[in-house]
């Protein structure tokens, strides 16, 4: 068990923003598999379609998307996280998005009657205009934003950060300083891929982000420094596949990692992620998750 900016995870795998979190059935499942928390797909101020297909790809080291932030709305999915929160017995966490503080506000109160566990700040992602990175690039948007959704709300709040900036480090004292209860690093990195047939971009909306593999190490380094600097727990994401990933990430300074594109292989990776942890502590006799937590820093 684990216990990050107060809730309480029966292991430290969390589902990660934008797979299997558009319905609370969806979030229900893979709490099921052994998810120690889950978060939604980002919900925004109105409905939204999303960026012209092809929307995501497959490459060799990961995945390529720019799903456009497709959303029902934080009217429409209330009622999905009252699913979750019904169904999946662990925390439901409500990613959301907005262009600024006033729609972030509108969606944090409308989506409070479901009573999600905690909100995830989009602040990170990378291709659409006006929202994510856009303004998840600018220290005083995100201290402003981070800080007017702590005034509207009880639960934690944790920001989820972009790498495509020069200094991550700069954005995650920015949420610290708006009073994040954690920050979460890091969204996809900004990428593209051509069709040298046609010689067109291939995703619809031209570029994207880049998950899986290919991404780890940028999301260790992006940890490492978060976990030096800042006093609120970092929570790590990018790449993480197997709980050798998982520990890796912890050893960095992550208190919990989220999953995301590993989830294709299989919804398992929950379960055996958070078992091989498991198996690694008592191999090398350590009491829990918290005593390798920032390990690494010990070492240098
Ligand atoms: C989308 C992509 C992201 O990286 C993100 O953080 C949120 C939404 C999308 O394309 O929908």
């Amino acid at each position: 068990m684990v216990t990050i900016t107060g809730l309480d995870l029966k292991n430290p795998t969390i589902l990660a923003a934008g797979i299997m979190g558009t319905t609370g059935a969806s979030l229900v499942r893979v709490a099921k598999e052994g998810a120690g928390a889950v978060v939604t797909k980002s919900i925004g101020p109105s409905p939204e379609e999303g960026h012209p297909n092809p929307s995501m790809l497959q490459l060799e080291c990961g995945f390529l998307n720019a799903m456009g932030l497709p959303n029902p709305s934080y009217v429409d999915f209330t009622k999905e996280i009252e699913i979750a929160k019904k169904e999946a017995y662990v925390p439901v966490i409500a990613s959301i998005f907005g262009g600024n503080a006033d729609e972030f506000v509108k969606i944090v109160q409308g989506l409070s009657p479901a009573k999600p566990d905690a909100f995830e700040l989009n602040l990170s992602c990378p291709h659409a205009e006006g929202y994510g990175a856009m303004i998840g690039s600018d220290p005083i948007i995100v201290k402003e934003i981070t800080s007017e959704v702590c005034n509207n709300t009880d639960v934690p709040v944790w920001v989820k950060l972009t790498p495509n900036v020069t200094d991550i480090v700069l954005i995650g004292e920015a949420a610290a300083s708006g009073g994040a209860d954690a920050v979460v690093a890091i969204n996809t990195v900004r990428a593209m891929a051509i069709d040298i047939a046609s010689g067109y971009p291939i995703l619809g909306n031209g570029f994207g982000g880049l998950s899986g593999p290919a991404i780890k190490p940028i999301a260790i380094k992006c940890v490492y420094e978060l976990y030096d600097k800042l006093d609120i727990p970092v929570i790590g994401v990018g790449g993480i596949s197997t709980w050798q990933d998982a520990v890796e990430m912890i050893m960095a300074g992550a208190s919990a990692v989220q999953v995301g594109s590993a989830v294709f292989e299989g919804l398992d990776v929950f379960s055996s992620i958070s078992s091989g942890i498991d198996s690694f502590l008592t191999e090398i006799g350590y009491d829990g998750v918290e005593d390798i937590i920032g390990l690494a820093h010990e070492m240098v």
